[in-house]
């Protein structure tokens, strides 16, 4: 069955987070500090999703997709990262995994998406090795609750640029600004996977995945320079991720870091453990240029002569194609089947003065990138579901509620769902599908 869903994240949406014996995430504290996010919007309320859920799992049937992948929040399940686990946390999801069955929608939960329990990160975060089995105790926790009735498991969500963000340039939670002294971030995530799977394996789990944030990389001119800082930036980007993932080595890293003493035998043959499918994020290619001294070795040159979303990024469908056909043709036999675990592109959204949203530019991005994947399917790249980014209007990270990325428009005055052109035209496509296919 080709997976069509759309997706969310824990602290973009569900609020309510004194609630319940959830502890504090470093999300929590990273938007509470001034100037940390636009407006020092923070994501205590976010779309109430805690107590709305029933709405939303309805919206969803409504829409016709027929898999939704959401996040677990570890600091709900945890409150302290480790040690006691608060039942009423997992009966969230557990309620929602129910509804979601019900409603014919499958559950796709990812276990991480950057809301690291403040407990943990008070031990020093992903710098710290503990925390991955930390997280694979985590992990069999949850699983030993929902495997019955889950069968895909997301481990992690983009550890590029949680690492990237969080941990080189600050910008997200926990806010650190390590530049490439990040990098024991992206070892530690990647060991914490590959505990992760281990742990969900033994509790029943079926199929498991990780989902990366890949993009194709353009030199900004042919010239060397352009051309090393180009290849530098896929490395740091793409390949630190997807290799030892998918070939068990590294790429070689010696440019940017004076030592690799954080990695330690045997940890390769653990993060390579085969996974059942790589999830993989597309938003917009990268062009990139010589260093221009501020300790990075590339810099961004910027794309022009595309549309752009209200973030300033570039649209280019054909990049997905480009994107998924290097995919195969970099890691060939080594490549298990692929899900497009988001897609999406935030607009203005402004509601007409009937209250509807005519969100033709979304229409546009969505059908685009999905005849581009439906290209480079046919062009042999195996490919088994596409997550729309994202169900709701949601907290957008340092940008709080300024970027609009939903199907469904949420006025957050009044918490109001509303059905955008978007959804309706979704829900159309969908009709359409055969999801045996
Ligand atoms: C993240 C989402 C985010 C989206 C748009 C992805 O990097 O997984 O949480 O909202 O991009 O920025």
């Amino acid at each position: 069955m080709f997976l069509w869903g759309t997706a969310t994240a824990a602290y973009q949406i569900e609020g309510a987070t004194g609630e319940d014996g959830r502890g504090e995430s470093v999300w929590d504290t990273f938007a509470r500090e001034p100037g940390r996010t636009r407006d020092g919007h923070t994501g205590d309320v976010a779309c109430d999703h805690y107590h709305r859920w029933r709405e939303d799992v309805a919206l969803m049937s409504g829409l016709g997709v027929n898999a939704y992948r959401f996040s677990i929040a570890w600091p709900r399940v945890l409150p302290l990262g480790s040690g006691e686990v608060n039942e009423r946390g997992l009966d969230f999801y557990d309620r929602l995994v129910d509804a979601l069955l019900a409603a014919g929608v499958q559950p796709v939960p990812t276990l991480f998406h950057w809301d690291l329990p403040q407990a943990l990160e008070d031990r020093g975060g992903w710098l710290n090795r503990d925390v991955c089995e930390l997280f694979a105790d985590y992990a069999a926790t949850v699983a030993a609750r929902l495997a019955d009735r889950v069968p895909l498991w997301i481990t992690l969500n983009e550890p590029f640029v949680h690492m990237a963000f969080g941990y080189a340039m600050g910008v997200h939670a926990p806010g650190r600004f390590l530049m490439t002294d990040a990098l024991p971030a992206a070892h530690h995530q990647l060991l914490a996977h590959g505990r992760a799977v281990q742990a969900l394996r033994a509790a029943g789990a079926r199929q498991v995945a990780l989902t990366n944030n890949c993009t194709p990389v353009w030199p900004a001119s042919q010239e060397e320079p352009d051309l090393k800082a180009a290849d530098a930036y896929d490395v740091l980007h793409n390949r630190l991720f997807n290799d030892p993932i998918l070939l068990g080595r590294y790429p070689d890293l010696s440019a940017y870091t004076p030592s690799l003493d954080f990695i330690r035998d045997g940890d390769l043959a653990t993060i390579a453990a085969p996974l059942d499918a790589l999830g993989i994020n597309y938003y917009n290619p990268t062009r990139i240029a010589a260093p221009t001294g501020d300790g990075l070795p590339f810099s961004d040159a910027g794309i022009t002569g595309h549309p752009t979303t209200a973030f300033g990024w570039p649209v280019v469908p054909d990049c997905l194609r480009e994107l998924l056909t290097g995919l195969k043709s970099r890691y060939g036999a080594a490549l298990p089947p692929i899900l497009i675990t988001e897609n999406g592109c935030s607009q203005p959204d402004t509601p007409t003065e009937h209250g509807t949203i005519e969100d033709e530019a979304r229409v546009d991005f969505l059908d685009r990138h999905i005849a581009a994947m439906r290209q480079a399917m046919a062009e042999g790249v195996d490919v088994r579901g596409y997550f729309v980014w994202s169900l709701l209007d949601n907290f957008e990270w340092a940008e709080g509620y300024h970027q609009r990325f939903g199907l469904v428009h949420v006025d957050f005055a009044t918490q109001r769902r509303t059905p955008k052109r978007s959804y309706h035209w979704f829900k159309e496509f969908l009709k359409g599908q055969n999801t045996d296919t």
